[in-house]
């Protein structure tokens, strides 16, 4: 019997920077998936109590992105990377919301890998599980969410490079709460607005170079079309705020971490057009909460959750999320 477990992530800080090759800084979470099961067989079949069809994945699946149920493209991307010698059956179960933002996909993605007898390092188990999910839903994502799963540190952030791809720790303040707040809002559309997203960002890389490069805002002047130059003003001015982000949690200065985030999240709304009148509401109301540092939408945006820092206790909504492990196999 084999126990794989993909933790999920909430990303405290940097949207939108990852397939540019920018900054991030998020958490792998105690909410996760658990894929248990046995080897043997021709087919990946996995069974979850939250979907009412198993997904069965034959070991040769060409094209995972047409398969059904839908959950099932997740497992058929993977399998369709892994091209496991052997066949798998067993169930999944979570303890994630899906689709709200907290990487439920990739935590799945990590899981069904380690299960099927992945074995290389955590960057190689991102890697590949960032093109299943590319081959699965057909949307060019980048590596946070999968490389947050799995390369998970207790007690820690992560500090991405996703250029270099270095995953550096980085302790979590002892005097603060994270908590994620659900907008109710479900993502729809996300997948092809994320794409046009990652398009704007590519042809203003055409213009100007890699944006990870980029220090100064007086570089995008370069930039003539007003749509773009929002664009690649939120993702240099986002990497900025990473590192800010990153040396104020260092000084345990929770006031300056969160006015960032609130700041990420003005950026996102106004210059990448990925916030919700829903988001803004939420973010606006638990910022006037008192104890509550900052909050922002955190993900690909289009609705799903919101990430708030806090003082221990000021509120009691949504999940307190703590930093975990990455995803590991137990057989
Ligand atoms: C999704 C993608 C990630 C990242 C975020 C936005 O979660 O899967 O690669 O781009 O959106 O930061």
């Amino acid at each position: 019997m084999i126990t794989a477990t993909g933790p999920g992530r909430v990303n405290l800080i940097g949207d939108h920077t990852d397939y540019s090759g920018g900054l991030v800084m998020p958490m792998a979470i105690n909410l996760s998936t658990v894929v248990q099961g046995e080897p043997g067989g021709e087919f990946v079949e996995l069974h979850s109590s939250d979907e009412q069809e198993p997904a069965i994945v034959a070991l040769d699946i060409e094209d995972p992105s047409t398969i059904t149920p839908s959950w099932a493209r997740y497992v058929a991307g993977v399998v369709s990377e892994l091209r496991p010698q052997q066949g798998f059956k067993g169930t999944v179960t979570t303890t994630l919301p899906i689709g709200a933002g907290l990487s439920s996909s990739a935590a799945l993605e990590v899981a069904v890998a380690l299960a099927l007898g992945f074995d290389g390092t955590s960057l190689e188990l991102a890697k590949l599980t960032q093109r299943g999910e590319q081959r699965a839903s057909g949307v060019p994502c980048g590596i946070m969410d999968q490389l947050s799963s799995a390369s998970g540190v207790d007690g820690s952030a992560l500090m991405i490079d996703c250029h270099d791809l270095t995953v550096t720790a980085v302790e979590v303040p002892a005097n603060c709460e994270i908590r994620v707040i659900h907008s109710g809002q479900a993502r729809e559309l996300a997948g092809s607005a994320y794409a046009d997203r990652f398009d704007d960002v590519t042809a203003a890389q055409v213009v100007l170079g890699p944006l990870r490069d980029i220090t100064t805002l007086d570089a995008l002047s370069a930039l003539d079309d007003e749509r773009l130059l929002r664009r690649a003003r939120h993702v240099v001015s986002e990497n900025a705020r990473v590192r800010a982000f990153h040396d104020a949690f260092r000084r345990s200065d929770l006031v300056s971490a969160g006015r960032l985030m609130v700041q990420s999240h003005c950026s996102l709304r106004d210059d990448f057009d990925v916030s919700t009148p829903v988001l803004d509401e939420l973010v606006e109301r638990l910022c006037a909460t008192d104890g509550v540092y900052g909050a922002r939408l955190t993900g690909a945006g289009f609705g799903g959750c919101v990430v708030a820092l806090c003082q221990p206790g000021a509120i009691d909504e949504g999940w307190h999320v703590t930093p975990s492990s990455g995803a590991h196999v137990n057989s």
